[in-house]
C-alpha cells in the first residue's frame, strides 16, 4: 500500500494549522477525512482539495464526545475507507491566569485536547492494527513547557506528549508510530484571538513575537503541515515516540 490508498483522518480541519495540514496530506496522495464541530464548515477545505484533484470528506463531530468520534469514524471507514494515518489537531483556549480560570474553562481544554486525542485514537487505532500500519501525530505546544495564563493548556499539551510516547511504546509492534508536533507561534485564528484578548492589533503582536524568534519570522500552518507530512510519511516509520518542537529556533 502507498499514500496513494490510504486515508488519513485530520480534526480540527476546517481552518489554520488542521486545515493546511488536511491539504497537504491529499496533495501527498491521501484521501483525506476533514473532521471538525460542524460538517459544514470542513466543506472549504474539502472544496480546496478536490479542486486540485485530490479526495476528501467534511465529517461532522465534537473530538470530546465519544459517540460522535465513534460514528465519525465509521463513516470514513464506509465512505473513504479504513484510516490509517490520524492527527490530532483539534484544540481551543480557555487563556485565564489561574486565580481568575474556572472549572470549566480547565475542562473544556482538557476534554478537546486530551479526551479528544484519546478517543480519536483509540477508536483508529483498530483499524491500523488490522492493517499492520499507522501513523499518528498529536499537536502538543510549546506552551507544554509552561505559558503564562494557560494553566489548562500547557497542562494538556505536556499531557499529550506523555500519550503520545505511551501510544509509541503499547503501538509500534503493530507497525504503527505516534509523534507530536509542538509549534511555537504561527498565524491562525487562534493565535489572532490571543492578540485580541491582550488587547494587540495582529500585527503588532505577530512583529512582536517574531522579534523573539531566531528565524525572524513567526510560523505560518504550512510550517506545520510539511512536519506533520513527513512523521506520517511511510519512510518515517523508525521515528517514534518523538516531540518535534516547530519553532524557528530552540526553546529555552
Ligand atoms: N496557532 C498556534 O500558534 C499554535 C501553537 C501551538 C499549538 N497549536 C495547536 O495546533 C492546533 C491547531 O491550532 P490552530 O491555531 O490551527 O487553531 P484554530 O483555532 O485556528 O483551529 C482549531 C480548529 O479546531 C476545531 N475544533 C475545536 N474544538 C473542536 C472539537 N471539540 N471537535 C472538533 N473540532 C474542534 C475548531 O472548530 C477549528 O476549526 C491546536 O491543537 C492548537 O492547540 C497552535
Amino acid at each position: 500500500m502507498t499514500e496513494q490508498n490510504r486515508v488519513a483522518i485530520v480534526t480540527g480541519a476546517a481552518r489554520g494549522i488542521g486545515a493546511a495540514t488536511a491539504i497537504r496530506l491529499a496533495a501527498d496522495g491521501y484521501a483525506v477525512a476533514v473532521i471538525d464541530l460542524e460538517e459544514a464548515a470542513g466543506k472549504d477545505t474539502v472544496e480546496k482539495i478536490t479542486a486540485a484533484g485530490g479526495k476528501a470528506l467534511a465529517v461532522g463531530a465534537d473530538v470530546s464526545n465519544g459517540e460522535q468520534v465513534a460514528a465519525a469514524v465509521d463513516r470514513v471507514v464506509a465512505e473513504l475507507g479504513a484510516p490509517t494515518i490520524l492527527v490530532n489537531n483539534a484544540g481551543v483556549l480557555r487563556d485565564n491566569l489561574l486565580f481568575k480560570m474556572s472549572e470549566s474553562d480547565w475542562d473544556t481544554v482538557m476534554n478537546v485536547h486530551l479526551k479528544g486525542a484519546f478517543l480519536m485514537s483509540k477508536a483508529c487505532q483498530k483499524h491500523m492494527v488490522d492493517a499492520g500500519y499507522g501513523r499518528i501525530v498529536n499537536l502538543s505546544s510549546s506552551s507544554a513547557l509552561g505559558n503564562r495564563g494557560q494553566a489548562n493548556y500547557s497542562a494538556a499539551k505536556a499531557g499529550l506528549q506523555g500519550f503520545t510516547k505511551t501510544l509509541a511504546k503499547e503501538l509500534g509492534k503493530f507497525g504503527i508510530t505516534a509523534n507530536a508536533v509542538a509549534p511555537g507561534f504561527i498565524a491562525t485564528d487562534m493565535t489572532a484571538a490571543t492578540a485580541e484578548r491582550v488587547g494587540m492589533g495582529f500585527e503588532e503582536f505577530k512583529a512582536a513575537a517574531a522579534s523573539m524568534i531566531p528565524v525572524n519570522r513567526v510560523g505560518v500552518p504550512d510550517d506545520i503541515a510539511h512536519t506533520v507530512s513527513f512523521l506520517v510519511s511511510e519512510g518515517a516509520g523508525f521515528v517514534s515516540g518523538q516531540v518535534v518542537y516547530v519553532a524557528g529556533g530552540p526553546l529555552d
